[in-house]
C-alpha cells in the first residue's frame, strides 16, 4: 500500500476525496493535515474529523496547519462549500481530538522519519503547509516520494479569476515553492476535474448506495451542485479533489505530459495562474506531470464502488 499524508481544506470535494482514500485498500493514510482555504483552518480540521468519525477511522490523526496563506491575510470559498465548508448533511460536531503539534512541524517530522522515498503527499487545498515545511527544512524535499495535487488550470482558464484556479490563487507563493522544490509532482488541474461532472445519472448511482458515508457524500454534492449548475450551466458540478486519490488508485484514468509549469506571482491579472509550457517553447525543465485527459465514467465507477465499502 502507498503510504500518504493528506493535506486538505474540507470542502465538499475534499470530503469525498478523503472518503475515496479511506475506502481504498491500496492507500495507507498516515495522517490528515488541515489548511485554511475553503473555510478557516479550525473549521477544515473539524471537518476532517467529522469525515473520519463518520467512517469509523478515528485512528488516523488530524493536525491543524497554517491559518492563512503566505501572501494574503485570509481566503475563503464558503460561497461554494457553505459556511461550514461541508454544507448539506447534518453531521454532529466532532469529538475526536485535533493533535497538539502544528501541521507544518508534523509534516517535517513525518517526512524525516519515514524511510527515504516511501511517503507520498496528496494536496487538496492551498499548498501553504508544504511550502512552509520546505522553507523550514529544505532537507525533506529529496525524501518525498511524490506530491499529487489538485491545482492549476490551462485550457479553459480559471475558476476564481479568469486566469487562476482557486488553490493556486489562494496561495501562489506556496504553489511556486512546491513547483520549484524538485519533488516529483503530478497535477490534477481544472482541465481534468471539469471533465468529471456529477451528472444526474452518476448522482443517482451514488444515491442508491447503502451506508451513512455515501448518504453524507450525496447530501454534500446536492448542496454544492446547485451552486455550480447555476454558475456553469453544465450537466453537473465538477468534482475536483477526488481526482488526486483516483489517480493514485487507478493511474490509467488520467493522461497528461511532463511539462514545465510556472506560477504567475506578481501581475494582478494573472496572479496564481499556472503557465504551462505544453509545447515546450521554453528551455525550462519539466517539473510536473500535468493531466489533461480524464476517463470520467471510469472515475465515477471507481467512486461508486469505493464509497459502497464504507460504513
Ligand atoms: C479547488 O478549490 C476548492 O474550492 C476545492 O476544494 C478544490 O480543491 C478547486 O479549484
Ligand atoms: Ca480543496
Amino acid at each position: 500500500a502507498h503510504r500518504i499524508i493528506i493535506d486538505t481544506d474540507p470542502g465538499v470535494d475534499d470530503a469525498l476525496a478523503i472518503m475515496l482514500a479511506l475506502a481504498s485498500g491500496q492507500l495507507r493514510i498516515q495522517a490528515i493535515i488541515s489548511v485554511a482555504g475553503n473555510v478557516t483552518v479550525e473549521q477544515t480540521a473539524r471537518n476532517a474529523c467529522r469525515i473520519l468519525e463518520l467512517a469509523d477511522r478515528t485512528d488516523i490523526p488530524v493536525y491543524a496547519g497554517c491559518a492563512r496563506p503566505i501572501g494574503h491575510t485570509s481566503v475563503s470559498a464558503s460561497h461554494i462549500h457553505g459556511v461550514t465548508g461541508m454544507d448539506g448533511p447534518d453531521l454532529p460536531p466532532p469529538t475526536m481530538p485535533i493533535q497538539p503539534l502544528h501541521g507544518v512541524d508534523y509534516l517535517v517530522e513525518a517526512i524525516r522519519t519515514a524511510p527515504q522515498g516511501s511517503l507520498g503527499l496528496v494536496m487538496m487545498g492551498p499548498m501553504t503547509n508544504l511550502a512552509l515545511a520546505l522553507i523550514k527544512a529544505p532537507d525533506i524535499a529529496p525524501r518525498v516520494r511524490q506530491v499529487v495535487a489538485m491545482g492549476g488550470a490551462w485550457s479553459e482558464g480559471g475558476n476564481i479569476t479568469p486566469t487562476a484556479e482557486f488553490n493556486f490563487h489562494a496561495d501562489p507563493e506556496a504553489a511556486d515553492i512546491v513547483l520549484r522544490s524538485g519533488i516529483p509532482l503530478t497535477l490534477l488541474p481544472l482541465d481534468v476535474t471539469h471533465q468529471c461532472l456529477t451528472t444526474p445519472q452518476r448522482l443517482a448511482r451514488l444515491r442508491a448506495l447503502p451506508g451513512r458515508c455515501a448518504a453524507a457524500a450525496v447530501a454534500m454534492l446536492e448542496h454544492a451542485g446547485r451552486f455550480d449548475l447555476a454558475k456553469y450551466g453544465w450537466a453537473g458540478a465538477p468534482l475536483h479533489d477526488p481526482c488526486t486519490i483516483a489517480s493514485l488508485i487507478a493511474p490509467d484514468l488520467f493522461g497528461g505530459r511532463q511539462v514545465n509549469v510556472t506560477i504567475s506571482l506578481d501581475d494582478a491579472l494573472t496572479r496564481g495562474m499556472s503557465v504551462v509550457d505544453w509545447w515546450g517553447t521554453t528551455k525550462r525543465p519539466a517539473n510536473a506531470m500535468f493531466m489533461r485527459q480524464a476517463d470520467a465514467d471510469g472515475f465515477y465507477d471507481l467512486l461508486s464502488t469505493h464509497l459502497a465499502r464504507l460504513p
